[in-house]
């Protein structure tokens, strides 16, 4: 019995549908291994071969790495979120009651999301201050680090937009603050330097196209759900992305100087 199964396993093995989705034979040989990593699309994005000091935690602190990672996370815990928040000016502020009080897991789901997201910020911040003192800005890599600055800026965005979700009084206040600063803003600001280059005023400057009117209200809320939600991590996918290929044709990670 047990050489029946035996020979219809290696028959199958020998199959051309079984060929065809793998593409390379098990033993342990440095051209297996190399196409193992090469044919498989999730194992593709990193390359079959690393130079030493890549792998050494002393070099990167993996920090961009722990920042992808927790942004993997938040994407995970983000979509569930969803499920249970409805952002109107009636629903929000209840629908985090609910989840914090009443859905099973709900408060662990919330805070997962909400100390993940406050340790990507100093992740990202700690990644790039050691690409910064490993002198890994430098030419081949000074556009990753361009792309790195866009990173960053999204990510604090991302902070930024989420913090008015809960919809209380902290986060309608802080994010008061926050878009009040952007009526400062040179020539697109009504209160910025050169404002009148553009001649715009209170209900049309930058501050109003992220507030959707003059006050923080409903119009905010869908606005900064639909930035937080859709717009930005799009935009923040698309740059890691850019990101991850140009390590790799940049030569992999910096090497010690
Ligand atoms: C969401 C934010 C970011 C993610 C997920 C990310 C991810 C990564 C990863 C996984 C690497 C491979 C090496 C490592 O783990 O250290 C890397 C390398 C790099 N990152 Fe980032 N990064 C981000 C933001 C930034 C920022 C803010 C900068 C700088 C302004 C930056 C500049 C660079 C550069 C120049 C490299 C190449 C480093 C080398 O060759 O040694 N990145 N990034």
């Amino acid at each position: 019995m047990a050489s029946e199964k035996k020979g219809l396993f290696s028959a199958l093995r020998r199959s051309y549908v079984w060929k065809s989705v793998f593409r390379h034979e098990y033993e342990d040989t440095a051209r297996n291994r190399a196409l193992q990593i090469s044919s498989n699309v999730f194992l593709h994005l990193h390359p079959t071969k690393v130079r030493r000091h890549a792998l050494r935690l002393r070099f990167t602190w993996c920090m961009g790495g722990v920042t992808f990672l927790l942004f993997l996370v938040l994407v995970v815990t983000g979509v569930i979120l969803m499920f249970y928040y409805r952002p109107t000016g009636e629903y929000a502020f209840h629908d985090m009651k609910y989840l914090e009080f009443d859905v099973p897991f709900g408060m662990i789901l919330r805070n997962m999301h909400r100390w993940t997201a406050h340790a990507m910020v100093i992740t990202v911040w700690l990644h790039m201050f050691r690409v910064f003192m490993t002198g890994s800005y430098k030419p081949p890599r000074q556009f990753n680090w361009v792309v790195g600055v866009g990173l960053l800026v999204l990510t604090l965005l991302l902070s930024f937009t989420g913090y008015l979700l809960p919809w209380d009084q902290l986060s309608m206040w802080a994010v008061t603050v926050g878009t009040n600063m952007g009526s400062a803003t040179p020539i697109a600001g009504h209160e910025g330097p050169f404002a009148e280059l553009l001649g715009v005023d209170a209900r049309t400057d930058v501050r109003a196209l992220f507030t959707g009117g003059r006050l923080i209200g409903p119009a905010t809320l869908l606005r900064f759900y639909v930035l937080h939600c859709v717009l930005i991590p799009i935009l923040a996918s698309v740059l890691m992305i850019v990101h991850f290929w140009r390590v790799r044709k940049d030569g992999g990670i910096s090497g010690p100087l």
